[in-house]
Formats: structure tokens, C-alpha cells, sequence
């Protein structure tokens, strides 16, 4: 039996239940404390979650007995903790999008390369049995080689259901760098690196009103584009066309589709790890359903970090890696200066596409 990393989990806001609770099922991470700077929210989590010891966000760094911290903090404190965890010489995973500026994500991955410290990031759904699936289908064929894409995420925004949703408009949040991640991750595990992108992007109201307590009816300022229209070509000279949006209240558009020469893949919701999962290949009449064939369709959130904390243990590779989150931003970044300096933009940064996970895992289950 491999000792668990010890793992140490920083801001217990909404997102925390969820990995919380998914730890306790992966045998490969232990969480052993979490912090806030809210401490009584870090606290109230600890106590639900039956983890050891509450801090505060200083305290948790200087922890002898953290391996590894999971950065659930809000996106404008990604690079600040990411950039606190490594000097304190703990491996550091983060929440999406990795950073907001691509300096200060090349700063994070250069300073854990000085000190042999591992870097990773959400999103993890593309180790999801959905995402899996496909590019397992890809991988053996089943749609020849892929030549084209679509990726839709539209709707209103959050702040009809988050608690506090102001990030969302504010610097570093915006459809793009919030969803995005989810879509071009899991393009880029489907497709490989891209290598140019251009776009379009607004802001088309200028405030919202939050819909959901504790703060319903007041409003926020919008600071950044909330609807963003991009074309991406990729180094395989496969073109997607990716748009997000939070502009839009009603639509009726796939999530990802994959094109290929001999057929079309239905790709299921990024943000989630099932299905369902459809084909069509040339001369067929309709679309089929495809089964899914690997585990992790339902809620695994954390299986990235379990990946990495294995990956720590043996001396591999981890798969959701700071260069893929890396890559994923530069990629977002370019679609926001693409629209601004009215462009293409050559991605300067690439990645390899995370190696597949092994066929015939269980649930919970990243090792074979
Ligand atoms: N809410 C979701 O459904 C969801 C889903 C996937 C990913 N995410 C991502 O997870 C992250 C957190 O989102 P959330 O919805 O949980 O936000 P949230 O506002 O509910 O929680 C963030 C927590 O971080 C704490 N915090 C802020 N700055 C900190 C710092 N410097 N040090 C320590 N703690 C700090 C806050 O006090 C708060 O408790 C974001 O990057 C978001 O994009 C959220």
C-alpha cells in the first residue's frame, strides 16, 4: 500500500464540499487540513468533513505535514497562493482557470521546475468516463481523423445560484476564463495543442442583478467580456469554432461536437464526467448511441488531484499538469487580445496530450 500525499486544502467556499467529500474515496490523497481567511468557514468544513486541523491560510502553508495544496480560492488569488505553496515547498493543484495573467502561470511552473514541486490543475472531467469514452473512439478511429469542432457554452451567468457572485464579472472571471477551461481542456485531450486563434469579444450588459440570497437584488458591475466568439486552429490543422458565453437566455446548441473524416462525434458536457455519448459515421442514418467504457461518470471531482498524487508516488507523469492548464490559458488569453488588437494570435506555448487513463478501472480508481 503507497502512503497517501498529505494534502492541505486552501479556501472552503462553494466548491470545497464536492472535494471534500470525493477524497475521502480516493485512496491515494489524504486531507489532513484546510484553511480559509474566513477561518471559522475553513472550520465549519473541517468539522463536516472530519478533517483534522483548521486554519488560517499562513498556518496552512507552515504545516510540516502538508505535502500538497489544493488551491480553492477565488480566481484572483490562484497566483498569489500558487506562488505561497511553492516557496513553502509544497506540490500545488488549483482550481481553474490556473491563473489569470500567462506570466504569472510561466512564473508558477518555472519556480516548482527550481524546486521539484509538481503543479496541476482543474478542470479534471476530461479523466471523467464521458471524456474518456471519446477519446478513446478518437484514439481507435471510430470518426477518422478529426478535421473540425464546435464548442457552445451559453447561458445567463451564475449569479442566479452562486452565493456570491461577483468574481464572475469582475477581473479574471467572464464566460471565457471560467468555462473555457472545461471546453479547451477537454478539445486539447481530444485534438492536441492549438496554434493560432482569433476572436471576438463584448461585454453586452453592463451590469447584473444577483438573482440568489444572501445578496439577491443587488448588482454588479461588469468588468469584462461576457460574450466571446473564437475560431481556433490546431496544430493538426483541425479548426473549432468556441464560443461562451453568459449573454444568452435560451439556446439550443450541442456542447462539443468532433468532425472528423469518416464521421461525427457528440461530445458530452465538459463540466460534467458522463454521458451521454453519440456518433454518426459516414453512410449511417441517424446517430448512435456509444456506451460509455471507462468509469468516473459521476461526480469524481478530484480525480486530477488523485492522478497527480500517484503520479507523485511512482515518479510519472500526472495528467492534468500545469503545462496542459498552461497551454489552456494562453489559449484564452490570445481569444481576449485577438478580439482586442483585431488578429490572429500564434500560441506561443504547447503540450502533450495527457496520456489516456488505463482501460477497465473502477469508480474512485486511477491506478490499475
Ligand atoms: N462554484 C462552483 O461550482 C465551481 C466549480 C468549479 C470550479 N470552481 C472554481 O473554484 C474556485 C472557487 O470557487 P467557489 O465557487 O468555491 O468560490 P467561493 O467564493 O465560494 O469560495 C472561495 C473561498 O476562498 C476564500 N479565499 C479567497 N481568497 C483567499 C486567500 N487568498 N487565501 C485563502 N482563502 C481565500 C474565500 O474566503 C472563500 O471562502 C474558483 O476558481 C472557481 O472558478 C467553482
Amino acid at each position: 500500500m503507497v502512503e497517501p500525499v498529505r494534502v492541505g486544502l486552501m479556501g472552503t467556499g462553494v466548491i470545497s464540499d464536492i472535494y471534500l467529500t470525493n477524497a475521502a474515496k480516493y485512496a491515494e490523497i489524504d486531507i489532513v487540513a484546510c484553511a480559509d481567511l474566513d477561518v471559522d468557514r475553513a472550520r465549519q468544513a473541517a468539522a463536516k468533513h472530519g478533517v483534522a486541523r483548521a486554519y488560517s491560510p499562513d498556518d496552512l502553508l507552515a504545516d510540516p505535514g502538508v505535502e500538497l495544496v489544493i488551491n480553492l480560492t477565488i480566481p484572483r488569488a490562484h497566483a498569489e497562493v500558487g506562488v505561497a505553496t511553492l516557496a513553502a515547498g509544497k506540490h500545488l493543484y488549483s482550481e481553474k482557470p490556473f491563473t489569470i495573467e500567462r506570466e504569472d502561470a510561466a512564473r508558477l511552473l518555472a519556480s516548482a521546475a527550481e524546486r521539484d514541486l509538481r503543479v496541476g490543475s482543474a478542470p479534471d472531467t476530461f479523466l471523467g468516463g464521458g471524456l474518456q469514452t471519446c477519446r478513446h473512439l478518437i484514439d481507435a478511429g471510430a470518426i477518422g481523423q478529426p478535421v473540425a469542432a464546435t464548442a457552445f457554452m451559453t447561458g445567463h451567468g451564475p449569479e442566479g445560484w452562486h452565493r456570491n457572485p461577483a468574481f464572475f464579472y469582475q477581473y479574471g472571471g467572464g464566460p471565457l476564463l471560467d468555462m473555457g477551461p472545461y471546453y479547451l481542456t477537454a478539445l486539447v485531450n481530444l485534438m492536441g495543442p492549438v496554434r493560432r486563434v482569433t476572436g471576438s469579444a463584448r461585454a453586452s450588459f453592463p451590469e447584473r442583478t444577483i438573482g440568489s440570497e444572501p445578496l439577491k437584488g443587488q448588482t454588479i458591475a461588469v468588468e469584462v467580456p461576457t460574450h466571446v466568439a473564437a475560431v481556433l486552429d490546431f496544430a493538426s490543422g483541425a479548426i473549432a469554432t468556441l464560443v461562451t458565453s453568459f449573454d444568452v437566455w435560451a439556446a439550443d446548441l450541442p456542447r462539443i461536437e468532433v468532425y472528423g473524416a469518416t464521421g461525427s462525434l457528440s461530445v458530452p458536457d465538459p463540466n460534467q464526467f458522463g454521458g451521454p455519448i453519440r456518433i454518426h459515421t459516414a453512410g449511417a442514418k441517424d446517430w448512435s448511441d456509444a456506451p460509455l467504457t471507462f468509469a468516473s461518470a459521476e461526480n469524481s471531482r478530484g480525480i486530477g488531484v488523485a492522478d497527480m498524487a500517484a503520479a507523485i508516488r511512482a515518479g510519472e507523469p500526472h495528467r492534468a499538469s500545469g503545462e496542459l492548464a498552461y497551454h489552456v490559458l494562453d489559449i484564452m488569453a490570445s481569444i481576449l487580445d485577438a478580439s482586442e488588437s483585431g488578429r490572429h494570435i500564434d500560441i506561443q506555448s504547447t503540450c502533450d496530450r495527457p496520456a489516456p487513463l488505463p482501460e477497465g478501472l473502477p469508480d474512485w480508481a486511477v491506478r490499475a
